[in-house]
């Protein structure tokens, strides 16, 4: 974890990409990414839920064990998903069933009213990566997914938030859909990296949903993402050319 930091210090960007399963893992990892994330957007990208709200923790042990297989090199990380850190002995018991699955760390939604259960997981041992700006547990409360930081109290709330997180033991924090200004200004202000997500240019890292970047999901793409590749199509050629190779025998 100490790595991150001296990244940071050195100017080093740091990349995150998300996976779900053994393959992409493996290919990730073989790509060089620094961070793979089982991220609860296995929801939405892969079980087709409206949300992430409604990944159950059993998903999440399932898709960390299988894309902990293909991870040799890379710093695996785990989302709690909803629900499963509402106190801190409740976030200690579930980091470490993430562990047990495979995960070398784990990431929760939230800043400053989340120090009690970043603290205890952090003092179990097991590092903790946090998560501020919009939140997607909390996108039905927030009536969608908005851009956080745009006012001076707002960006001065998410600064106080990464402070308090970064205090509280984590080791990086993710900026999801952060102004851009703000994102500056709390990467500025943090000795660990942040790493974004739609927050502009200016955070320590990036982090995409691979689904995303290589439009795998083609019926929803994020503003701030522009695909690499487009596998969607791919996928749908080669189910053509299968069916008429069939079809012509
Ligand atoms: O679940 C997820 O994929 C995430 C990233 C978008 C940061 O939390």
């Amino acid at each position: 974890m100490e790595d991150f930091r001296a990244r940071k210090r050195r100017g080093e960007r740091i990349t995150a990409l998300t996976a779900y399963d053994y393959p992409t893992a493996r290919l990730l990892d073989e790509s060089g990414i620094d961070i793979i994330l089982v991220g609860d957007s296995l929801g939405m990208v892969v079980l087709g839920y409206p949300d992430t709200t409604l990944v159950s923790f059993e998903e999440m042990l399932h898709h960390t064990r299988a894309a902990a297989r293909g991870v040799k090199r890379a710093l695996l990380v785990a989302d709690l998903s909803i629900g499963t850190y509402d106190t801190p002995e409740m976030a200690v018991a579930n980091a470490g069933r993430l562990v047990e699955a495979g995960a070398a760390a784990v990431k929760l939604e939230g800043g400053a009213s989340h120090v009690g259960q970043i603290e205890a997981i952090v003092r179990a041992g097991i590092p903790l990566m946090a998560h501020i700006g919009m939140l997607p547990q909390s996108v039905r409360e927030e009536g969608g997914y908005k851009v956080k930081g745009r006012s001076a109290a707002e960006a001065e709330r998410l600064v106080a938030d990464a402070q308090a997180v970064e205090k509280a033991g984590a080791f990086s924090v993710v900026l999801e859909i952060v102004a851009p200004e703000a994102a500056r200004q709390i990467t500025a202000r943090l000795p660990i990296p942040t790493i974004g997500i739609g927050s502009g240019n200016d955070c320590d890292g990036q982090i995409l949903v691979t689904h995303d970047l290589i439009g795998l999901y083609p019926w929803f793409t994020p503003k701030f993402v522009s695909p690499a590749v487009h596998v969607a199509e791919d996928i749908r050629r080669a189910a053509r050319i299968f069916t008429e190779r069939t079809r012509s025998r």
